[in-house]
């Protein structure tokens, strides 16, 4: 079954061609870092028209990489929330359109879920069957999802293929909009993850005292606003200029050290409440070095899933993979439903 993945619920857009689930023939992503950088950050309206501008090319790039066309495509999966109102619009009303125009199942893709499910996803994968009937069962499951982006920092207990529990949530700030935010203040540039996790590599993380913010209260929320407020605050009194590079890189890696200790506590002790043994990390801070070794190193004894990093980012091949764990149940024709920005995750 060959599924076309459709993404733009923030800053890339994206098309991909899988096979069964797992194979992804091609991710083709148009980034438009270069577009709000000078910004730091995000901004929705230039955000649509620019996914506006490039999804026909795009379109075309992710069908030749894969060396197939719209005939043979099965069905075709889009995002169709949470995300920025506009940008969904823009890639779902495509979507939309080329599933009408060609006659093809339309599958409705939470973004969260396209996360989690990254995991599975890779170019040389094993198919897993053409099965019929039921839904294939995730093979992972059941496990525990720590999604960690530019917009979430989510712990899910996923029970089984498309079955997701959220434990947690953040309270304020995603775990990536604080390294954003950081490097912003830092006057580094955007996106902030890559570039303050280059930076911690030569840092000592215990040079700065910071906030590991909510760590030791019972639930399972996550708050990263404080901690930036800290940096900011420590930046403010010593004055930026005071600060020489490996003053830089100990600020950096310091940081970073309060973020995973913060996600990892809370995993740790969410495996430990609900008994599970199998541990993915997903979203575009599953990239990060620091995060990906120290996962390794504390949850020795856990089964570690982490995607390649291609789909760590926003992609539409794990769009595409999620459809077709939703295909048998989610696939249709109905091709009114709407873009949900605040979609939640069932
Ligand atoms: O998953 P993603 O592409 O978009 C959202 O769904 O939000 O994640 C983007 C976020 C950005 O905040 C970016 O700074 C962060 O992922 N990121 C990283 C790294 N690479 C990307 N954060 C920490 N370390 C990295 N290596
Ligand atoms: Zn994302």
């Amino acid at each position: 079954m060959l599924i076309l993945g459709v993404e733009s619920s923030c800053d890339e857009t994206a098309f991909a061609v899988v096979e069964n689930g797992t194979r992804a023939l091609s991710n083709a992503i148009a980034s438009q870092v270069e577009l709000h950088a000078r910004f730091g950050g995000v901004v929705p309206e230039i955000a649509s028209r620019a996914h506006l501008e490039c999804l026909v090319p795009l379109l075309h790039a992710a069908l030749d990489e894969a060396g197939t066309t719209l005939d043979a495509i099965d069905a075709i999966a889009v995002t169709q929330g949470p995300g920025l109102a506009g940008c969904l619009l823009v890639g779902l009303e495509f979507a939309k359109a080329l599933a009408f125009r060609h006659g093809k199942p339309l599958i409705p893709v939470h973004h969260i879920a396209g996360h989690v499910y990254s995991v599975h996803i890779g170019r040389e994968r094993d198919a897993w069957g053409e099965g019929t009937g039921s839904p294939p069962p995730d093979p992972l499951a059941p496990y525990l999802a720590l999604v960690v982006s530019g917009g979430h920092s989510s712990l899910i207990h996923v029970r089984g293929a498309g079955d997701y529990v959220t434990l947690g949530e953040t309270l304020d700030d995603a775990v990536g909009e604080a390294y954003d935010k950081v490097a912003k203040l830092l006057g580094l540039g955007y996106p902030g993850g890559p570039l303050l996790d280059r930076l911690a590599v030569n840092g000592d993380p215990a040079r700065f005292d910071l906030p590991r913010p909510v760590l030791n209260e019972s639930h399972f929320h996550f708050s990263f606003s404080g901690l930036k407020t800290a940096v900011a605050r420590l930046v403010e009194v010593r004055g930026r200029e005071s600060f020489g590079e490996q003053d830089l890189a100990d600020l950096a890696a310091s940081f970073q050290a309060a973020c995973i200790d913060v996600l990892l506590a809370k995993s740790a002790r969410a495996l430990k409440a609900t008994g599970l043994k199998r541990f993915a990390i997903a979203g575009g801070v599953a990239c990060n070095s620091g995060l990906r070794a120290a996962a390794r190193q504390r949850l020795a004894g856990t089964t570690l899933a982490l995607p390649e990093p291609e789909f760590c980012t926003d992609n539409a091949a794990m769009i595409a993979g999620a459809g077709y764990l939703a295909a048998r149940t989610r696939a249709g024709r109905d091709y009114g439903i709407n873009a949900e920005p605040s979609l939640s995750l069932r």
